[in-house]
């Protein structure tokens, strides 16, 4: 039986600007984003089983359509015209879930370039992307990777000079947010602090990896509730302590993070943090 496999990259926010709410019940945003090497391996092969089916390690996932994977495959396949029954995905995760790094997107966005690869549909990336879409904010995002501007919905990308090669540490609080929360106390709350996103951009141009850390800014870190702020403050004084150049939150949370020039400190942070939370990872930049 032939698999196809992929790897399905994290994405860091190295910005996070909420601009407004939209008539669609959405937000306007305006994100730069970025690839790192922690990956979930996604494979694909079709089964004589009927209906679409996404197994893995995780037992919690989702192991239908409601599991973005799926989802994913059921739109490429519906633009397409083609059947998904008996199609098989299986997930060997290892992005953290629900953490604010694109797992479940970056899933999908496996899904509709394997399939499209497999299947011979001749999608272009940006048309993967529009179907991506549909799925979820993120995805389109996922289907280009790398170091990109993301705006509107985060379907609106613009590719940026890649991020000069560094280490990051990963660091997933205990506490879980809602996203749909999240924003609606952006919503109920002034937004005083924003990024200084063309700054970012300035500093990406330039290959400045120090300036890229300088201006990391996410403005859900404003509107924690007090003692997950907490939380992530004192695992971003970790990150600062060890050597990082920066740290911030990526998405909406709750994983932390802190780009390194030396791998001495960055990997000085992750065992000191792996001590008290488990989901402390060590990646790089791609
Ligand atoms: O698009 P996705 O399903 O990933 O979004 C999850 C939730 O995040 C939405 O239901 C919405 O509450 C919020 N969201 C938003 N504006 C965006 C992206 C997401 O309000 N641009």
């Amino acid at each position: 039986m032939e698999t196809i496999v992929r790897q399905a990259r994290a994405k860091l926010n190295l910005t996070l600007d909420v601009l407004g709410r939209r008539a669609d019940g959405y937000h306007d945003l305006c994100m730069v984003m970025q690839s790192v090497a922690l990956s979930d391996r996604v494979s694909l092969c079709r089964t004589g089983r009927r209906g679409i089916h996404v197994g893995s390690n995780l037992e919690f996932l989702p192991s239908g359509r409601n599991n973005l994977a799926a989802a994913a495959a059921v739109c490429l396949c519906e633009a397409a015209g083609m059947d998904w029954n008996g199609l098989e995905i299986t997930l060997e995760k290892h992005i953290p879930v629900c953490a604010g790094l694109g797992g479940g997107s970056s899933d999908a966005a496996a899904v509709l370039l394997a399939v499209n690869d497999w299947l011979e549909l001749g999608y272009s990336q940006k048309e993967l992307a529009q179907i991506g879409e549909r799925v979820g904010s993120d995805v389109p995002y996922c289907v280009l990777g790398g170091t990109a501007l993301a705006e509107g919905r985060g379907e609106r990308l613009t590719p940026q000079p890649a991020l000069p090669w560094c280490f990051v540490v990963l660091c997933k609080p205990h506490f879980s947010v809602s996203t749909p929360e999240l924003f609606g106390r952006i919503d109920s709350m002034k937004t005083t602090c924003r990024p200084d996103t063309e700054g970012m951009l300035r500093a990406l141009k330039a290959g400045d990896l120090q300036g890229v850390a300088r201006r990391m800014y996410n403005v859900f870190e404003d509107v924690l509730p007090r003692n997950q702020a907490g939380a992530v403050a004192e695992i971003k004084n970790s990150l600062i302590q060890a050597g990082a150049l920066g740290a911030c939150m990526s998405g909406t949370g709750p994983t932390v993070f802190g780009l390194f020039d030396s791998l001495t400190g960055a990997w000085q942070a992750t065992r000191y943090l792996r001590e008290l939370y488990p989901e402390t990872f060590l990646t790089v930049t791609v």
